[in-house]
């Protein structure tokens, strides 16, 4: 009880605040008041705006990815992203259970089925083992497809996460799937900011997807965007995300089911603004992760570090506690001390709708599931920081 109390302390002090503690609130101190008017004085609110291009402009010098493609959300970009590598009705998906539930709602938006794949302890995402493992052991080859022993269905993506914003062993996923011919759409959604062996989360992948939900590290009230190098993907993404229109002067022609998926330039004018703000927040993430390790090594939690060759934005720190007990007992009393704190997801394959989907053993995701917490990890203003 002793660790918990201090920690509680610890947090108050560390935000300046005897309040209640969020988890993750949005931080605006640049331009996004000012983009917005702008935004609304040019009457350009929907998707014909030029904050549109710019957010996708600066998403791709900051991930050095060549194209991005803004939407609606990080989910909508994941739905195209599916679809992009042809992922439809009757594949499969390797995907985490250990994940938040968009990553697998938008294999669901396919009419295809996720088969989750057991979490890597050292960096929570996607275990390449394990990953290798089930392919060896349960697929074929068939027409440069992989397809699956059991269901003989094709294995048509696979979608690893970054969890918490911590980078996944992206290389090593990346090359065994390419060994069986599987493309990866990478759910980068908590990890702008975050690299592997230098290079950005999101672009090792065919295509990419992060969030500016309003808990993100960078927001558009909601939004998200979807990268990638390869052209003719960019196109593809971009003209369903349309309605899939023809361009014409006059002209409604349609050639495919589209979606009403891109970003309007009312969020995009604030997504503008918060990226000009990033390396502020992510020096500051980065400080806070910091302040949190030393504590927590003094008082003896176990704080989850970024790992070789990795560099993460720190999104949402947590802590992996002993048991599920102690994790229960820690939501507890934070909570009831107005710090704001909560468990990691309940493992995808428990909720209803994927209760039937196949599974790797998933003893890694359990022992997360039973002992991750996060705590508070917004950006606090400067005052705060010293
Ligand atoms: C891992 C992961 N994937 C996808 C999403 C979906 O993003 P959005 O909320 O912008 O739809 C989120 C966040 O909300 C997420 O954490």
């Amino acid at each position: 009880m002793q660790k918990i109390n201090s920690t509680i302390d610890f947090i108050k002090t560390t935000f300046n605040n005897t309040g209640f503690i969020p988890l993750h609130e949005p931080f605006f101190q640049g331009n996004e008041k000012k983009y917005l008017n702008e935004c609304i004085d040019s009457t350009f609110v929907s998707y014909l705006g030029k904050f549109v291009g710019q957010v996708e402009d600066l998403i791709c010098d900051y991930t050095k990815a060549r194209f991005s493609i803004a939407t609606v959300s990080g989910t909508s970009a994941l739905h195209l992203a599916l679809i992009s590598v042809g992922v439809k009705e009757y594949d499969e998906v390797l995907t985490q259970a250990l994940s938040f539930v968009a990553s697998t709602n938008a294999i669901k938006y396919c009419n295809a089925s996720p088969i989750f794949i057991d979490s890597d302890k050292e960096n929570l995402g996607m275990c390449p083992t394990k990953l290798k493992d089930f392919l060896e052991k349960n697929t074929t080859q068939k027409d440069g497809h992989a397809i699956n022993k059991t269901s003989q269905k094709i294995i048509k993506a696979c979608l690893p996460v970054h969890i918490l914003g911590h980078p996944s062993k992206i290389e090593e996923i990346v090359n065994i799937c390419t060994d069986f011919n599987i493309p990866v759409v990478e759910d980068s959604a908590e990890s702008l900011g975050s690299l592997y062996k230098g290079k950005h989360t999101g672009t090792f992948g065919k295509v990419g997807v992060f969030s500016f939900n309003g808990n993100k590290t960078v927001t558009s009230g909601g939004g998200g965007i979807v990268v990638t190098n390869d052209k003719k993907i960019a196109e593809y993404i971009k003209h369903i995300s349309t309605t899939a229109k023809k361009p014409h002067k006059w002209e409604y022609f349609h050639d495919l089911v589209g979606f009403n998926y891109r970003m309007p330039n009312l969020n995009a004018a604030v997504a503008c603004a918060q990226l000009e703000s990033l390396d502020y927040f992510l020096e500051n993430k980065r400080d806070l992760a910091q302040k949190y390790e030393s504590f927590f090594e003094k008082i003896g939690f176990s704080f989850f570090k970024e790992k070789e060759d990795c560099k993460s934005n720190y999104w949402l720190n947590a802590l992996i506690l002993e048991d599920r007990k102690e994790r229960d007992l820690f939501l507890e009393e934070l909570n009831k001390n107005s710090v704001m704190c909560r468990p990691v997801w309940t493992l995808l394959n428990k909720l209803p709708p994927f209760k039937n989907c196949q599974t790797t053993n998933l003893s890694n995701a359990q022992w997360l599931e039973d002992r991750l917490v996060n705590i508070p990890s917004s950006v606090r203003p400067k005052m705060n920081t010293l």
